[in-house]
């Protein structure tokens, strides 16, 4: 009989040692195609990561109702030991040693914790963890996480080899409310860009879409001002020129006034030509030829007010 619970307390501690997840371990084939494992010290337990400098963190605060509200994330997936010195945003009053997700809301003035969540390697098994590759809209690795006390985890590496680590870019959290069971539960979508949603074979991932529009939108917005104060100065030194022998300021300002409307009706047609020139858009390339062929320049229908200029 003592035997038996011998064996039995044996098998007990064999198998909890044997089955215990390992978020790292346990999905490393898939996790070394990406640099996730190596950006979370996956390949040294014993690695210290920095809160600074090797995981993302984000800290974020607002004032409701005049309470101070602070928020505190860390992901760090393979659970290795957090140094925080360096890093006093990040409030890790509530971290559980080896958690591989971490969120806190504290209500500063009431020094009390609402939402506390610490996923460890023991919440997790192969019915709750999903791992999904992504290589459509962009490379990346999903991670869902299911059933973590009401909570559910949809979070997204995406791949942008131009940051160093990652970073947290969109949170959403969507509540909801079973009626049969009587409890709330929460979806928590989390969005991650950096190196670790990359392939380790650089080949493969899809490349990181610069924000284009913004880009182009800036960059126009900044040639109109340019264009507008160039144009302002050379109204104003033309119109100078003009007036200046014997003319009065009253002459000076009808003169401006005169050329800069003629301008403004003109700079549609002008700010395409010099854009396109400026951008090398052969097909619509100012020609000189064409237009000052009747000698003074004066005289064209697309470009006539800033000619006069
Ligand atoms: C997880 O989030 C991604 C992107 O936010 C979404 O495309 C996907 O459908 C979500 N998956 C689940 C199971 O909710
Ligand atoms: C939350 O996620 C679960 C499982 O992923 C899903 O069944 C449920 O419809 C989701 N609820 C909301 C409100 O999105």
């Amino acid at each position: 009989m003592k035997n038996i619970h011998i064996i039995l307390s044996l098998i007990a501690i064999f198998s909890r040692v044997a089955l215990s997840y390992d978020f790292c371990k346990d999905n490393k084939d898939l996790l070394t195609k990406y640099n996730i494992y190596k950006q979370f010290g996956g390949e040294d337990p014993n690695r210290k990561l920095s809160a600074e400098n090797d995981i993302p963190t984000f800290a974020y605060e607002k004032t409701l109702n005049d309470n101070k509200i602070m928020q505190s994330w860390i992901v760090n997936v393979c659970g290795n030991e957090i140094d925080s010195s360096s890093n006093s945003k990040i409030d890790l009053s509530k971290y559980s040693k080896n958690s591989l997700f971490y969120a806190a809301t504290k209500i500063e003035s009431a020094d009390i914790y609402t939402e506390v969540i610490n996923i460890l390697n023991t919440d997790l098994n192969n019915d709750n963890l999903i791992l999904n590759e992504l290589n459509d809209a962009f490379t990346g690795l999903n991670v869902l996480i299911k059933s973590q006390n009401n909570n559910n985890f949809n979070i997204t590496f995406q791949c942008d080899n131009n940051l160093k680590i990652d970073e947290f870019g969109k949170i959403d959290k969507q509540e909801s409310f079973d009626i049969n069971l009587k409890e709330q539960f929460i979806n928590w979508s989390i969005n991650l860009r950096g190196p670790s949603g990359c392939l380790t074979n650089n080949k493969d991932n899809k490349p990181v879409q610069p924000p284009m529009h913004a880009q182009s939108h800036s960059f126009f917005l900044y040639f109109v001002i340019y264009v507008l104060i160039f144009t302002c100065i050379y109204i104003g030194a033309t119109s100078y020129l003009e007036v200046k022998d014997g003319g009065t300021l009253q002459d000076f300002e009808d003169t401006f006034k005169y050329k800069f409307k003629e301008l403004v009706f003109a700079i549609p047609a002008f700010s395409k030509e010099l854009y396109n020139k400026l951008m090398g858009n052969s097909s619509s390339r100012y020609n000189p030829v064409q237009y000052n062929n009747n000698g003074n320049g004066q005289n064209t229908d697309n470009r006539g007010g800033y000619a006069a200029v």
